[in-house]
């Protein structure tokens, strides 16, 4: 499932891809009529039952479904059900006949958004349902992310907080028993493993929470990135320093965001280009160019050990680490911290990576002009011409 898709396509003004289950072929010109009259951007699809229509779920991710009660030898409300399991966020209406409010009401118990009568449908109504569902399964949508991001914190915290947490206790005891024995270097040498182990968690920790704001509550301004950059590398000041890297940059533009997230980002793809260099000395270039009508194209360019082809997807997944890195740590949240805070801005990131000389991180921005028309957050459904598709048969 491409949890993304629904919110990517309002985000992106794309049409939202409505599927009518409906075994009469007048109601469903009915409900594709009122779609096109009520101005939103959609497209249709048109099936004679629940059957056709699971068919028609493998060849399109939809993000609505209208589904009528009554279909010939099919159960309305079990239709339900088996759309819900090919696609766990889609937002089912059920459009029913007159009087059966009741049936609407187990429909809803069941995991549609809303319900619709037949007689009832217009431009508005049909609007009005559509945008309800939609807003309540991109809703659902979130909390299942967020649960299972939850899930993989647990798991995370399991593997990587409870074992250190572990050497730290044997350590300690060990230091307590040189101290007895009368061995106060060998009990040093334990003290430094503490030192170590306890700055580790204390790295992770920071990571974990520097992951989980990227989803606070921010608000969003021009940003000179040119001091955004300057920023991140005073943030970064001591490690630059002592790595002897080189960060360069050209002009940056000023572009529409929230700073300190902003900031963030700049200062993980950094860190990542000096952690991940061989070179004796790691270069690292920012740099910007006007990608189309005010959305600017960032780029950071290192001289490291690249990122293999097959893993430049993945790596922006948390916790997801190349194979090249394992012996340099790290937890797998920086890329996907930064995923979060570009597409919290509207904008995509992606690598291009030659391996063994080169990674270029990119990522797109809004211009300050963007924070006059929308705001990069995601909003309401889209909401324009009407782009309503005919039915397949
Ligand atoms: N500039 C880079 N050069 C080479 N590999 C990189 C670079 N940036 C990220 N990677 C790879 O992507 C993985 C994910 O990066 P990130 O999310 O920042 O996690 P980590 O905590 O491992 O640095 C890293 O483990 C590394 O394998
Ligand atoms: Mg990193």
């Amino acid at each position: 499932m491409n949890g993304a898709s629904i919110s990517n396509r309002k985000m992106d003004g794309q049409a939202a891809q409505i599927l009518i289950i409906d075994d009469d072929e007048g109601d469903r010109k009915q409900i594709r009529r009122a779609i096109r009259q009520s101005g939103m951007k959609a497209a249709c699809v048109e099936t004679c039952s629940i059957k056709e229509a699971l068919s028609a779920c493998e060849r399109c991710e939809f993000d609505c479904a209208i589904v009528d009660y009554w279909l010939p030898g099919e159960d309305g409300l079990e239709g339900i059900t088996a759309l819900q399991q090919k696609l766990p966020f889609v937002a089912i209406i059920m459009s029913t006949g007159h009087g059966d409010e009741i049936v609407a009401v187990e429909a809803m118990r069941r995991g549609a958004a809303d319900y619709i009568s037949k007689a009832l449908v217009n431009a508005v109504s049909i609007r009005i349902a559509i945008t309800r569902a939609l807003e309540k399964s991109i809703l659902q949508r979130k909390v299942w992310e967020q649960q299972n991001e939850l899930e993989n914190f647990a798991r995370v915290l399991a593997h990587d907080l409870i074992s250190p947490a572990a050497s730290v206790q044997t350590f300690a005891r060990r230091i307590a028993e040189r101290l007895q024995e009368g061995s106060p270097e060998k009990a040093l040498q334990y003290a430094d493993y503490v030192i170590q182990t306890a700055e580790r968690m204390s790295r992770l920790i920071g990571t974990l929470h520097q992951y989980t704001q990227a989803d606070a509550q921010v608000t969003f301004d021009a940003v000179d990135l040119n001091q955004a950059l300057n920023e991140a590398q005073a943030n970064l000041q001591n490690l630059i320093q002592a790595q002897g890297s080189v960060v360069t940059s050209k002009t940056l533009p000023t572009v529409f965001g929230n700073a300190p997230l902003l900031i963030q980002l700049l200062q993980n793809l950094i860190g990542n280009g000096i952690k991940y260099c061989d070179d004796p000395v790691a270069r690292i270039q920012v740099e910007a160019s006007e990608k189309d009508e005010n959305t600017w194209l960032i780029s950071v360019t290192d001289n490291g050990i690249g990122i293999p082809k097959a893993e430049q997807k993945t790596v922006f997944e948390p916790f997801v680490r190349a194979s090249t890195a394992r012996k340099r740590e790290g937890t797998g949240l920086g890329l996907a911290t930064c995923k979060k805070i570009i597409e919290r801005h509207g904008g995509a990131i992606w690598c291009e990576s030659t391996p063994g000389a080169s990674t270029t991180l990119f990522f797109t921005l809004p211009g300050v002009d963007r924070a006059a028309c929308s705001s990069p957050e995601p909003g309401p459904p889209a909401e324009s011409c009407v782009d309503a598709q005919p039915a397949r048969r």
